[in-house]
């Protein structure tokens, strides 16, 4: 019998995998083969000595002491691709809102309740404020070209949008393979050079931590609209908060916000809300559940 313990919540197609008898589950399990966790954080965590396997039902693994599973043998996989609808709706929605300053827009209208039969007269001429183009025709830069990124790419590139792509880990060749959508495979700095419109999906990692800094920015056209729906610390809060004063960034979206960035004109806070959805949370346990059986049951294992 394998003892798993789930240390979230997870959804029901996660449970249903397991075979009554074979495996039992649930948060209370003490001398554990398994883990599965969501978001919970297991840096602080005791590591029981019975521990096989972290299965992450998400994509990001920064929650993890990855590390320290390593040299304690314990394997540690996630769910690529099991949440990345869910993502790239929300960033195609922020591109949409933010390009066309809906949400500022929004805010202002309801400062109108109260001013009765002037409403009409009063949008008509307050409205001219808040008017930004459209995305179609427009340049976006896709950094990371992962499930996520291939995703974001394709379904921009159905909106009319030119589509750059860059990915820290794969070639040229590789990126432009994986997606029919990227028109360009293009480094770095052509994508700052050239996209009015940057979407970062890659995990956080020494190396992509602060990747939107301030020598970044500088090399990006002035206006550019920042998306940042994958780690709060891909960028360095307080170099936002310059470009956003300055000009050279138009607005900044990002999914993980900090208290720094609440509150300044031009930062859309989205409160961690990319995966949060029934279909991602159910794919992402159902891909954790099958994954951890394979592997207790077989030792394969196909994500790493
Ligand atoms: C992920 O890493 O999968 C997303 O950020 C959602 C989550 O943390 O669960």
């Amino acid at each position: 019998m394998y003892q798993i313990k789930t240390i979230n919540k997870i959804s029901p197609s996660g449970l249903t995998r397991f075979a009554p008898g074979e495996f039992q589950y649930g948060d209370e399990i003490e001398n554990p083969d398994a883990f599965i966790v969501r978001s919970a954080s297991l840096h602080e965590v005791e590591l029981p000595a019975s521990l096989k396997a972290i299965a992450r039902a998400g994509a990001g693994v920064n929650n993890i002491p990855v590390d320290k599973c390593s040299e304690e043998g314990i394997v540690v996989f996630n769910t690529p691709g099991a949440n990345a609808n869910g993502v790239k709706e929300l960033l195609i929605a922020a591109l949409i809102l933010s390009s066309r300053n809906v949400l500022d827009a929004v805010a202002w209208a309801k400062t109108l309740k109260g001013q009765g039969a002037d409403v009409p007269k009063l949008v008509e001429k307050g409205k001219k404020q808040f008017v930004g183009p459209e995305i179609a025709g427009k340049k976006l830069g896709v950094i990371g070209l992962g499930a996520i990124g291939v995703k974001v790419a394709n379904a921009a590139h159905a909106l009319g949008m030119e589509v750059y792509g860059y990915d820290p880990y794969l070639s040229v060749e590789a990126a432009w393979g994986i997606s029919q959508g990227i028109h360009h495979a293009a480094s770095l700095n052509v994508i700052y050079e050239q996209c009015d419109y940057i979407t970062i999906h890659v995990p956080l990692t020494p190396e992509t931590r602060g990747t939107f800094n301030a020598e970044s920015i500088a090399a990006m056209k002035k206006g550019v609209r920042l998306f940042n729906l994958a780690r709060g610390e891909l960028a360095v809060p307080a170099d936002i908060v310059e470009a956003l004063k300055s000009g050279q960034v138009a607005s900044y979206v990002v999914d993980f916000p900090c208290d720094e960035l609440l509150d300044v004109p031009g930062v859309i806070p989205i409160p961690h809300l990319g995966a949060s959805t029934p279909e991602s949370e159910d794919n992402c346990a159902a891909m954790a559940a099958d994954e951890l059986i394979a592997l207790l049951k077989t030792g394969a294992i196909r994500n790493s």
